[in-house]
C-alpha cells in the first residue's frame, strides 16, 4: 500500500520553503509584475526539468491533442508543463504530485493565469492515483520516474487511468552505459534516492505493462548543446532560458547542476523521451 505519508523524503528533498515569495522576486527582477505574469513569463522557473520549456514544447509538437480531451500530468511539480499544455491545446490538465509545497503553488500559479479552471491539482502518490480508470485521454510525466523505484506499479496505474487508444509519454533520465554518476543531481540527494534504468529495459518494463507502440530516443546531443548554450550566455552575463533548478535547489544547485551535466558528458545518464499507446 503506497500513501502521501510513504514517501517523505522525495517532498522533503523538493521543499526549501518560501518558493511563490522567491518565484515573484525573480519575475520582478525580469521586469514582469508578478500579479500579472503569463505562462510564457513563468517558464524559465516553472519547467523543472532538463532544456526546460524546449522539451515541453518539443513534445507538444509531436502530439495532436483537442480541446475537449483530458490529459494527466504525473508528478507535475508547480505546473509549468500542465499550464503550458492547456494553454496551447485548450485543453484540460490534473496534475498529480506528492510535494505539498509544489501543489499550493501551482495553484496559486494557475489562478495567476487564469488557468484554475482548466488545470487542476491533486497533491498525492503516483503509485496509488485518486482517479477513475479510463478517465484520461493522454498521459505525460516528466522527469519524475528517476524517483520511483516501483515502475511496474507506476505504468500499471497510468494504464489504469488512460482511455484505451490514450497515449503515454515520458520524458526522462535513464541509465547510461558510462559512469559513475556524482550526487546530489536535481532528483536526489544520494544514489540510493534514485532509481534509473536503461531507455532498453524502461521499453522492457511498458511492454511488461501492457503498453504498444513503444518508441525511444536519445536527446543526449540536445542536452549537451542546451548545456553550451546556456553557460555561453552565463558568461555574456545574460540569464540562462531555464532557472528552474537554481529556484528550487538554491544553494544547492550548482554542484546538482554539475553532475548531472557530467553525467550526460560521459554517458553515465541520458536523458530519453519515449512514446507509447495503450492498445485499444
Ligand atoms: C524534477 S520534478 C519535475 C516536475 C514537473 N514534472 C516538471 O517537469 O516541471 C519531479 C517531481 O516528481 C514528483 N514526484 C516524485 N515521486 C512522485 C510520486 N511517487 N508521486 C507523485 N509525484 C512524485 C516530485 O514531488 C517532483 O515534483
Amino acid at each position: 500500500m503506497h500513501s502521501v505519508s510513504s514517501r517523505p523524503d522525495i517532498a522533503d528533498h523538493y521543499t526549501k520553503g518560501d518558493l511563490l515569495t522567491r518565484i515573484q522576486a525573480a519575475l520582478r527582477d525580469d521586469g514582469v509584475d508578478p500579479d500579472a505574469a503569463g505562462v510564457a513569463a513563468l517558464a524559465p522557473y516553472d519547467q523543472f526539468h532538463g532544456r526546460g520549456l524546449e522539451v515541453t514544447e518539443e513534445i507538444a509538437g509531436t502530439l495532436s491533442v483537442a480541446p475537449n480531451d483530458h490529459l494527466l500530468d504525473v508528478g507535475s511539480g508547480i505546473g509549468g508543463p500542465a499550464r503550458y499544455f492547456a494553454e496551447r491545446f485548450g485543453c484540460r490538465v490534473t496534475g498529480i504530485d506528492l510535494t505539498e509545497e509544489f501543489c499550493q503553488v501551482a495553484q496559486r500559479l494557475n489562478a495567476l493565469v487564469g488557468l484554475e479552471e482548466r488545470v487542476r491539482i491533486h497533491q498525492g502518490d503516483a503509485l496509488a492515483m485518486p482517479f477513475e480508470a479510463a478517465s484520461f485521454d493522454g498521459v505525460y510525466s516528466m522527469n519524475v520516474s528517476m524517483n520511483i523505484a516501483d515502475r511496474a506499479a507506476l505504468y500499471g496505474e497510468i494504464r489504469r487511468v488512460l482511455k484505451p487508444g490514450g497515449w503515454l509519454v515520458l520524458s526522462e533520465i535513464a541509465l547510461g552505459p558510462g559512469g559513475p554518476l556524482d550526487y546530489p543531481t536535481p532528483w536526489a540527494e544520494s544514489a540510493d534516492a534514485s532509481f534509473l534504468t536503461t531507455p532498453e529495459q524502461t521499453a522492457e518494463d511498458l511492454r511488461a505493462g501492457g503498453f504498444a507502440d513503444i518508441t525511444w530516443r536519445d536527446t543526449r546531443e540536445e542536452a549537451l548543446a542546451f548545456g553550451a548554450r546556456s553557460r555561453a550566455m552565463v558568461e555574456r552575463g545574460e540569464k540562462p532560458p531555464h532557472r528552474a533548478v537554481q529556484m528550487i535547489h538554491g544553494d544547492g544547485a550548482a554542484t546538482m547542476a554539475a553532475n548531472m551535466n557530467r553525467g550526460f558528458a560521459e554517458e553515465a545518464i541520458l536523458p530519453i523521451e519515449v512514446f507509447c499507446r495503450k492498445p485499444g
